[in-house]
Order: structure tokens, then sequence, then C-alpha cells
């Protein structure tokens, strides 16, 4: 496949991060593990994989603002674009030693995300989309899933956990998504949940109270594989109120109709 140089910029700043994730999953013990808030940990290997990033993206392209989720906003001179980073996506996974974590790369244009990388070092998958271009697993094309009855679909969410969001309301969600579906499932990274929508892999997910980098190339990935993805209570941008939900055309109305009937 023949990818843009931006893509290509990103690609190799996420295999470079990755490597190091990779280095730091097997010294877990000497990773200086802290709580940022409750449930929220944050470590070594998060940091090092975001300076990385930060170190690589900055080079390329030296004007562009970024923002991660441990280092905050780095304002650039080129106000138009930023980069919206995640340089672990599923922190508490990595530190179980449960393979389903990702580097997550968006760079947005005057807001709107125009390309997206997400990468899992663990199995090697390389997830890549580009506004109007299409999105890819490993070079292959991808196509969210066809299913158009509920009964049929796997959908994953995000729980929420000591100390965050709204517990009644998740469990209201899920109840009623529960009673509807083939299968639930909670992975723990909520960039690979929207990679998983794009694959095919899971008919829909949702989830509340993201954060920008969780949603930036996910997003992205989702509607270049011809999925549609909004904030779960508007037709609005999930990008901006951090409560998502995605699927294909008939099973994120689906999805959206029983989680606004619950709220
Ligand atoms: C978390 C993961 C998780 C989601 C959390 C996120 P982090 O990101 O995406 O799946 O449920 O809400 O904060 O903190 O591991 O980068
Ligand atoms: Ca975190
Ligand atoms: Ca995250
Ligand atoms: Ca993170």
């Amino acid at each position: 496949m023949l990818y843009s140089a931006t893509i290509n910029v990103m690609v190799k700043a996420a295999r470079r991060a990755g490597r190091s994730l990779k280095r730091d999953l097997g010294e877990i013990e000497h990773l200086q593990v802290s709580l940022k808030g409750p449930a929220n940990f944050v470590s070594l290997a998060d940091k090092r994989a975001e300076e990385i990033l930060y170190q690589d993206l900055a080079k390329a392209r030296p004007g562009y603002g970024f923002v991660g989720e441990e280092g905050g906003t780095r304002e650039g001179t080129d106000k138009s674009h930023t980069w919206i980073v995640d340089p672990l996506d599923g922190t508490t996974n990595f530190l179980h030693g449960i393979p389903q974590f990702a580097i997550s790369i968006g760079l947005a244009r005057e807001g709107t995300v125009i390309a997206g990388v997400i990468y899992n070092p663990a199995n090697d998958e390389l997830y890549i989309a580009e506004r109007g271009k299409g999105a890819f697993l490993n070079d292959q094309r991808l196509r969210v899933a066809g299913r158009r009855q509920l009964n049929e679909c796997v959908v994953a969410c995000g729980l929420p956990h000591i100390g965050r969001g709204d517990h009644e309301e998740f469990r209201r969600e899920m109840t009623a998504i529960q009673n509807r579906v083939a299968g639930l499932r909670r992975f723990g990274a909520a960039a690979l949940d929207l990679a998983f929508v794009a694959a095919g892999r899971l008919d829909g997910y949702w989830e509340r109270n993201l954060s920008p980098w969780d949603i930036a190339a996910g997003q992205i990935m989702v509607k270049e594989a011809g999925g549609t993805v909004s904030d779960i209570d508007t037709p609005g941008d999930a990008l901006t109120t951090g409560h998502v939900v995605c699927g294909n055309e008939y099973v994120h109305g689906e999805l959206v109709k029983i989680l606004r009937k619950v709220a």
C-alpha cells in the first residue's frame, strides 16, 4: 500500500513507541506505577512512549500542536494542525500483562480529524485511516460488519470503574443492550474497541466519559470503514462530548435508540 507522507510519519512514530512499550512490558516491576486518580494508572511506559511520539512527530512536522494524555497540551506555531495522542491506551491491561493495548495517534486539521493510526505492538496489528482514502489493517482494506439483526450482533462497551462515571446509568444501559444482542464484551482499550468495529470484528461499541485521545484515531477508522460514529445523546461529535457510540448505520441507529430511551 502507498500511504501519504503524513501517514508514514505517524506509522514510524507509532512503531518506535511500540518497541518501547514492548521492552517495558517485560519490566513491569520497574515502571514506577502511580495513580493519577481512582483506577487511573500511569507508568514510565506511558511517559516514555509519549516522549518518543512527541519527539518524532514534532521533528517531522515542527509547527503542529500536540495534545497527549500524559504531557498535556504543547502549543505549536501552526494553529490549524494538532496531534491528538494516547501513548498507551489500555494502561490497566498493559500493567496486568494483558496484550490488549495500543498507541493511538490522530491528526486534526481545524478541529476535524483527518488521519488516524492505531498500533498494538503485542500482536503487531497496525490500523491506518485517512479522510476519503479508507481504513486498513496491516494493508488490508477494512469494512464494518454488515449485520442488521441486533440479536446476531456482538457489541463492546466501556465500564465505569471505581470513582468514575455513573454506575447506575451504566447498569441500565448494559441491561437494555444485553437483552437485545448476541454478546456483550469489555476489552479495556477504547482505541482498539473502535478499531475492532472498523475491522468488522465487533458490530458496535459504546462508552461514556472518554477523552479526545481515546477517540480521535478510532473515530476516523470507523468512518473510513463505512461506519457511523456519534455522541450518544445527540447527533453531535463524540470527540467533544466523550460519549461515543458506533456501528454500521443500522446498528448505530438501534444502539442510539436503546441508549437514549434508558438515559
Ligand atoms: C482507558 C481505556 C479504557 C477506557 C477508559 C480509558 P487509558 O484509557 O481506553 O478502555 O474504558 O475509560 O481511560 O487510561 O488506558 O489510556
Ligand atoms: Ca490513563
Ligand atoms: Ca486511553
Ligand atoms: Ca493512555
